[in-house]
């Protein structure tokens, strides 16, 4: 059992930080997730899977989206309660040096690549980043991405933070002009499609982060098999982070 260090922290409307302390034996790869047993009691039964946001000084960080009963529990914890979690599990993001990437993230699913910024900038790559999201409520933790990006743009449907629009949009323009070493993105399955076949035009290297339902989260139930041109996987250990250009994208629905 790991000890919640603090109250969940409501950093943007219905978005929380919750802070676990961790062994420094447990440091997770960016892109890696911790499945949470939410719950005392038998309901909900199935563990809730969440993505590292950050790692630092033996305190893991998630950010969590309020959506239905396990997060709303969530929501709700004291600090210093046990948090029962497996992980750090799956598989990362692969980590450049010396490249220029850019990273896209669209609303929630920004979370694990703050982790990755942090991570790449060690390794002296130029990063740039798009924050997504459908609203400025909804968009949590900008100047710790800005502080970790050498150019950073936010996007919000309704235009009320940043530019207005898609974030699609504006990485393709980017990829278009840009020649990166690596794309990473995590989101909406139709932004990573997207996103994935600007880059194989491209003819850049792709990263996605799977955040289909998952069942077990260690590979037992096949819950959360992929269909790709490599034959099907299993998000949670053959991802969740997975080469964009071999998803079957048009066999996935948000
Ligand atoms: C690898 C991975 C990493 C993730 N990382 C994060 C993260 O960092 N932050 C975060 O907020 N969420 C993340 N998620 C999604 C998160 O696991 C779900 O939001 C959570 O399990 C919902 O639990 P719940 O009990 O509150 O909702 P439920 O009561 O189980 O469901 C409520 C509603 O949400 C829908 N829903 C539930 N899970 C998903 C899902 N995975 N995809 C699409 N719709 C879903 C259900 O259909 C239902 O309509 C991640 C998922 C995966 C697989
Ligand atoms: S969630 Fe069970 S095999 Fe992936």
């Amino acid at each position: 059992m790991n000890t919640l260090i603090q109250k969940p922290e409501e950093v943007a409307e219905g978005h929380y930080r919750l802070r676990i302390e961790t062994p420094a034996t447990l440091v997770p790869r960016p892109g890696q997730f911790i499945n949470i047993r939410v719950s005392t009691g038998t309901d909900p039964l199935i563990r809730r899977p969440f993505s590292v946001y950050n790692y630092e000084d033996g305190a893991l960080e998630i950010i969590f989206r309020v959506i239905g009963k396990g997060t709303e529990i969530m929501r709700g914890y004291e600090a210093g309660r046990g948090i029962d979690y497996i992980g750090p599990l799956g598989r990362g993001f692969s980590l450049c040096e010396h490249s220029s990437v850019l990273l896209v993230g669209g609303g929630v699913g920004n979370a694990p690549l703050y982790y990755l910024a942090r991570e790449l900038k060690k390794k002296n790559n130029r990063i740039t980043y798009i924050y997504g999201a459908r609203s400025a409520r909804y968009i949590y933790c900008k100047d710790q991405y800005r502080a970790r990006a050498d150019d950073f743009a936010a996007v919000t449907d309704d235009g009320t933070a940043g530019l207005k629009g898609f974030a699609t949009t504006l990485a393709d323009e980017y990829i278009r002009k840009n020649a990166y070493d690596r794309v990473y993105v995590c989101g909406p399955t139709v932004m990573m499609a997207a996103i994935a076949a600007s880059a194989s035009i491209a003819g850049a290297p792709v990263e996605v982060s799977m955040e289909n339902y998952f069942g077990c989260g260690v590979g037992l139930c096949s819950g959360c098999t992929i269909e790709t041109t490599e034959g099907l996987k299993r998000a949670c250990v053959d991802g969740p982070v997975l080469n964009g250009n071999i998803i079957v994208w048009q066999s996935l629905t948000d």
